[in-house]
């Protein structure tokens, strides 16, 4: 098992550049399964999870290999089969976005339901229920999800919640169903408008993506092409409360600001400074940072993706912050190793009251999830002293190159590797 090894209070400062948006990745993934043609899809991150996401992909049917440094060539032919594998589910769960294409092209999907993970049951209820509104017969069956249709016919569907992944798995299974499908309160994340571009860009006829109302004309087939991918708005973000922080100046290439409005608004009244430039954005903080409050909600809300690194941040400002998360129930796995390097930080209920302190103290820390992790690095730059930050899987899923990126800003930050891996039921 990995552990990345830091030395905190290191000035960090320079370039670093931010790669494709890998919760935009997997979908689009996904979603070359609704055409028999070749897709070469490119920006797309090299991470354990787009990994993964190939190899369920194979174990369909389809091929999917790296032409080139962040470009993927894929191809879902007339042999795809309706199944996808629960060894490779159960590590992913956005494996569960297969499910919706499976069912538009074939009429039929098994797919194991995804289960629980570190920040929440996270059901599939909402995409179920869509996929039923469409005409499937949809059952549980030894922990599979399986649906089936003689005809996918368009309706009119309202989500209970505006999920990301619901909002996503029914636009793909919405693309070859016979007739117009309106999804009402629809995430608007720019991940679903570039699922959305992309799926337009195989001749689906889709509209309304980043609204609360998303138009689906069916089409009789979709066909291959190119695509690139959106930038990836959390590693941004990340890199963006980092530069905080650290004081910085630290410049981000390759973002979209449009993607940041929320986190910039809320680094800004924290007393940070931010130049925007096309896609370059610099962050800088002489000073100490203030406190805020935020609550995570739906974008264009706070991102629940942020959370972590901003209760970092806050660890360390002036004043008391205040931290609710209303996306996830069970999302506040690092408070107890924050705590554990001198962050004064309480729960109560879904808030996190923070008490900003001088300054964190290393020390040996968990990775509890992919966010969580990356706080738990940013956590262990800024303290003093020496951390160990262990569950390193888990920041692989969805952080490029993050060792490296960090030593290129002056970090003093390294990655070791034990013999033993994480067991499987560890991974999401
Ligand atoms: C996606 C992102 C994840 C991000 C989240 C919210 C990917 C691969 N992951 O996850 O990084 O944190 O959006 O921005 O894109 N819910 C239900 N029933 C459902 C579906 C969702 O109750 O059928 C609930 C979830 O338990 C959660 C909330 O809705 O409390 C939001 O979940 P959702 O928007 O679906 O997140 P994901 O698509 O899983």
């Amino acid at each position: 098992m990995a552990r990345i090894l830091i030395e905190g209070g290191h000035p960090l400062s320079g370039e670093v550049l931010v790669g494709g948006a890998k919760n935009a990745a997997l979908p689009i993934m996904a979603a070359t399964i609704l055409t028999s043609d070749t897709v070469h899809l490119s920006n797309i991150p090299r991470l354990n999870d787009v990994e993964t996401m190939q190899k369920v992909l194979r174990a369909l049917g389809g091929s999917s290999e790296w032409e080139d440094a962040g470009k993927l060539k894929i191809k879902c032919n007339g042999g795809i089969q309706e199944e996808a594998p629960y060894e490779l589910v159960k590590t992913m769960r956005a494996s569960f976005f297969v499910m919706g294409p499976l069912l538009s092209r074939l009429k039929r999907a098994r797919v194991p339901l995804p289960g629980g993970c570190a920040i929440g049951t996270r059901p599939v209820n909402i995409h179920l229920k869509g996929f039923e509104a469409l005409g499937a017969k949809v059952s549980i069956d030894g922990g599979f999800a399986v649906a089936v249709a003689d005809r996918l016919i368009g309706t009119g569907i309202h989500l209970d919640f505006p999920s990301v992944g619901a909002t996503e798995n029914l636009m793909m299974a919405a693309s070859l169903a016979e007739g117009s499908t309106t999804i009402e309160n629809a995430a608007q994340e720019p991940e679903i408008i570039d699922l959305g571009n992309f799926l337009n860009s195989m001749g689906a006829k889709i509209q309304g993506t980043g609204g609360p109302t998303i138009q689906v004309e069916g089409v009789h087939s979709l066909h291959g092409g190119n695509y690139r991918v959106i930038p990836d708005r959390i590693d941004a973000g990340t890199f963006l409360v980092l530069g905080a922080v650290a004081h910085g100046p630290l410049t981000i290439l390759n973002a979209n600001p449009s993607h940041q409005i929320g986190v910039m608004a809320k680094l800004q009244e924290m007393g940070a400074t931010i130049a925007v430039n096309e896609d370059r954005m610099t962050v800088e903080c002489p000073g100490r940072l203030r406190g805020a409050d935020v609550k995570t909600l739906p974008y264009p809300g706070f991102p629940t993706d942020m959370q972590a690194q901003f209760t970092v941040a806050m660890s360390v400002a002036q004043g008391t912050s205040l931290v609710t998360e209303s996306v996830f129930e069970n999302r506040f796995m690092h408070i107890a190793e924050l705590v554990r390097m001198g962050a004064n930080l309480n729960i109560r209920d879904r808030t996190v009251v923070v008490n900003g302190v001088e300054k964190l103290i290393g020390a040996p820390v968990s990775a509890s999830d992919l966010r969580a992790g990356a706080a738990m690095v940013m956590a262990g730059l800024i303290a003093e002293g020496h951390t160990e930050v262990s569950n390193v899987f888990h920041i692989e899923r969805g952080y490029e190159n993050l060792v490296e990126r960090l030593s290129g800003l002056g970090a003093n930050i390294r990655r070791i590797e034990d013999s033993k891996g994480p067991t499987e039921n560890n991974r999401r």
